[in-house]
């Protein structure tokens, strides 16, 4: 797919597909909305000191950047695993160069970020290590020992992409996640939020990042939880 590259409202840059007229991140801030939807509401939310993620969409890597730098101001040692069909190339890699925008430190972050191998866990940072799949969601076996704590569901949105965004996808990523797991996407539609809901996620409608009235947070709950609420009729 062709692209161009936008400037956003807080001076970061983001991806712009033309053929789906649709950017990587909100044109109201690709920093701004990464850091809010994805690492505040959900890294940062969810308490576990050694968290295991799984994202939909690597895309520019700028979710995983964000993350690192996280993991390591707080010491929270973190297993990042992303899925991506259309790697970005180098070019665009330097173009939009995120790290030199956050600090030295996450220039070299965000270098080897993306200059590390595929499908292989590798090592970036004292706190941080990163598995990329350069893989399709859509056929995906998602390896049943590897169980999530956080999912960045960061598609294209249900109206570009409609076949990410199936219950089929979300009961599969749904069953290799760890009771208390965490699901935030920037999508607040209803009918995505209703299927979340159908396949046991609670969840809550969050305050959107600038430009965006809503996100959502799904919660899978403890299985105690669920038994107590069928025992009350809840
Ligand atoms: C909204 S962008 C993700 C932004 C990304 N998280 C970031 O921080 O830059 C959506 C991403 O999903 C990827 N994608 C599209 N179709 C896919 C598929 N079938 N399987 C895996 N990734 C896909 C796109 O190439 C794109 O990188």
């Amino acid at each position: 797919m062709t692209h161009t590259l936008i400037e956003t409202a807080d001076g970061s840059k983001t991806i712009f597909i033309p053929e789906i007229n649709e950017p990587y991140h909100s044109v109201n801030g690709a920093i701004t909305e990464s850091e809010y939807v994805f690492v505040n509401r959900g890294f940062v939310f969810h308490k576990k000191k050694d968290p295991v993620i799984f994202e939909v969409g690597f895309g520019t890597g700028l979710n995983a950047l964000l993350t690192a730098i996280n993991a390591e101001k707080n010491n929270r040692q973190t297993m990042y695993y992303t899925i991506e069909k259309y790697p970005i190339s180098n070019e665009t890699v330097k173009t939009l160069a995120y790290g030199d925008i956050i600090s030295n430190n996450a220039s070299y972050i965000y270098e080897k970020i993306h200059s590390c191998e595929w499908e292989k866990t590798i090592k970036i940072s004292p706190h941080f290590y990163i598995h990329k799949i350069n893989a399709d969601l859509v056929n995906f076996s998602v390896n049943t020992t590897t169980i999530f704590d956080i999912i960045y569901f960061d598609a294209f949105g249900p109206d570009k992409q409609p076949e990410m965004w199936t219950p089929e996808i979300f009961q599969k990523i749904y069953t290799n996640c760890s009771p208390g797991a965490l699901f935030v996407t920037y999508s607040a539609k209803g009918e995505i939020r209703r299927q979340l809901a159908n396949i046991g996620f609670e969840i809550e409608r969050l305050q959107g990042p600038p430009g965006k009235k809503h996100m959502l947070r799904g919660i899978k709950k403890h299985p105690a939880t669920n038994y107590l609420k069928t025992m009350l009729f809840l």
